[in-house]
């Protein structure tokens, strides 16, 4: 069973007001959009594109990306334009677009009215969904959860979970590999990392609810996009009330018996602001819910495209076999072994993992003022994306891109000389991944703890294919057969 999870000490509250709502009605918003292009160009003339009405680029963005977005940046350079439904989008692939759009011109950049909107009914109005000093101070008040020294003290935590979901996996059976590892994921995330874990029917309920909000987001755009009593969008709605009635529950339980409890959700409920009054429920909630959202999908994507290419690759999982064996005592990982240094073939395998599949593989925003990307102008007003996923696939910069050579990132290797920008699976700036190094170790554990006691083969009858909303990550499940090691 798991270690207890402290709780971190709490900083103070954002003190800054908190931002004006947006109307998100979809209606609103595509006018809003259409009305934003159209003094935009009046201005500053769109970087070239494909600006007319494209049903094969809009359905290209939910079924092949990769290969579109290669494509385009192939013929017009590493900044475009597509029009994506009604809405025309700039693109920004490369390393000096990547370092434009999150440092040097970071300032030139929201997330409030880009697609990170379309996370609203879920999240609220939390960190996706905000800048400015607000988002600085609230990203100043989650970080003591996500310091160096409160993540090595969950290793231990994180261990326990590996090792107990680890044991699950039966040689001799074939198995969901994705559907295993959300599970532990959750459990993981609940656990040790928000602290929840202490009833097991509020942890089922919540495990079970999450999943069905974190589905409607999986759900084709048209889908997501109706509106009523038996759509996707009814039943996430009704997914997040049970969430709301759960959080607040564990919310008003801790505040009643005068003990904010462990780790971030005690952390939350023990922050107040400058005049001493705590956060409002529902704040506490977004942040929450924020946290496990953006933690989710993407670590469990990163375990199983990692499973599966390390399955099919024999050479690499005979290296990383052998370092585990020499390595680990008994095939557990100490809690210091999971800090990234102590296993240099473990390290490289989840680096080329996550540059042959960064889960968030599409980064949006919406341009602030008139700015230049990578020597190409844009005007205020205007969604741009980059992209991690084209960005670790130009050829320029990866050689034998789709090959998995977790070499590459070899000390003095090809990657050691690439420029600031080509490899950001965790974005960049001061915006970079806030859990980045929970994630590491949630996957070092896990990885280690897998593969020190059973081998996954890919199945050939069920090859991988992708999913690309809300993140990268293998449609329907990904299902491996479990052998002795
Ligand atoms: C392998 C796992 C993960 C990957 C690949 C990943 C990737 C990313 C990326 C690329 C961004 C920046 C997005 C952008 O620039 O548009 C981001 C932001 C963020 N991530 Fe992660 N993430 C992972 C795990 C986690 C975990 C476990 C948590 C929390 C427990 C988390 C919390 C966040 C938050 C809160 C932000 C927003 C930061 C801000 O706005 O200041 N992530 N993540």
């Amino acid at each position: 069973m798991s270690t207890t999870t402290p709780t971190p000490s709490p900083r103070a509250a954002p003190s800054a007001p908190a931002p004006e709502p947006v109307d998100r009605r979809i209606t609103r918003e595509v006018l809003r959009d259409l009305g934003r292009e159209r003094t935009a160009r009046r201005r500053v003339p769109l970087p070239k594109g494909n600006l007319g009405p494209s049903l094969r680029n809009t359905l290209a963005v939910t079924t092949a990306p990769l290969e579109m977005l290669l494509e385009h940046e192939r013929r017009l350079g590493p900044v475009f334009t597509l029009r994506l439904a009604h809405q025309a989008v700039v693109w920004g692939i490369g390393a000096e677009a990547n370092h434009d759009i999150l440092v040097k011109q970071a300032d030139a950049f929201g997330w409030r009215e880009s697609r990170f909107g379309d996370l609203w009914p879920l999240l609220g109005d939390s960190f996706f969904a905000i800048d400015g000093p607000y988002h600085q101070q609230s990203r100043r008040m989650l970080l003591p959860a996500f310091h160096a020294k409160t993540v090595g003290g969950l290793a231990q935590g994180i261990l326990d979970e590996a090792v107990e979901g680890a044991a699950q996996l039966q040689p001799g059976t074939r198995v969901d590999i994705n559907g295993w590892v959300r599970e532990l994921a959750m459990r993981i995330a609940l656990r040790v990392l928000a602290g929840i874990g202490t009833d097991s029917d509020v942890e089922r309920r919540f495990a079970h609810a999450f999943e069905r909000a974190l589905a409607f987001h999986g759900r084709p755009l048209p889908l997501q996009m109706l509106r009523g009593p038996r759509t996707p969008y009814a039943d996430m709605r009704r997914a997040r009330a049970e969430l709301d009635g759960l959080v607040r529950d564990e919310i008003d339980r801790r505040r009643a018996a005068d003990d904010p409890g462990p780790g971030v959700l005690g952390m939350l409920v023990a922050a107040t602001d400058e005049a001493g009054r705590p956060l409002p429920p529902g704040l506490v909630r977004d942040h929450l819910m924020t946290l496990l959202f953006a933690g989710h999908d993407t670590t469990t994507a990163t375990f199983s495209f990692l499973a599966h290419e390390v399955g099919r690759n024999t050479g690499v999982r005979d290296e990383l076999l052998a370092e585990l064996d020499s390595e680990l005592v008994d095939g557990v990982p100490t809690a210091r072994q999971l800090d990234g240094t102590a296993l240099p073939v473990l390290e490289r395998v989840l680096s080329e993992a996550l540059r042959r599949y960064p889960a968030a593989w599409v980064g949006p925003r919406r341009t602030l003022r008139d700015v230049e990307v990578a020597g190409v102008e844009i005007p205020a007003g205007m969604a741009v994306h980059y992209s991690s996923w084209a960005t670790h696939h130009l050829e320029e910069l990866y050689p034998q891109p789709m090959a998995f050579r977790p070499d590459r990132f070899l000390p003095g290797g090809e990657v050691d000389a690439l420029p600031k920008g080509a490899y950001v699976p965790f974005g960049g700036g001061s915006r970079i991944c806030l859990g980045k190094r929970f994630a590491e170790y949630e996957l070092r554990a896990i990885v280690a703890t897998v593969l020190s006691r059973v081998l996954l083969d890919p199945d050939p009858a069920d090859p991988l294919r992708l999913s690309f909303t809300p993140t990268l990550g293998p449609k329907g499940g990904l299902r491996m057969a479990v052998r002795p090691r």
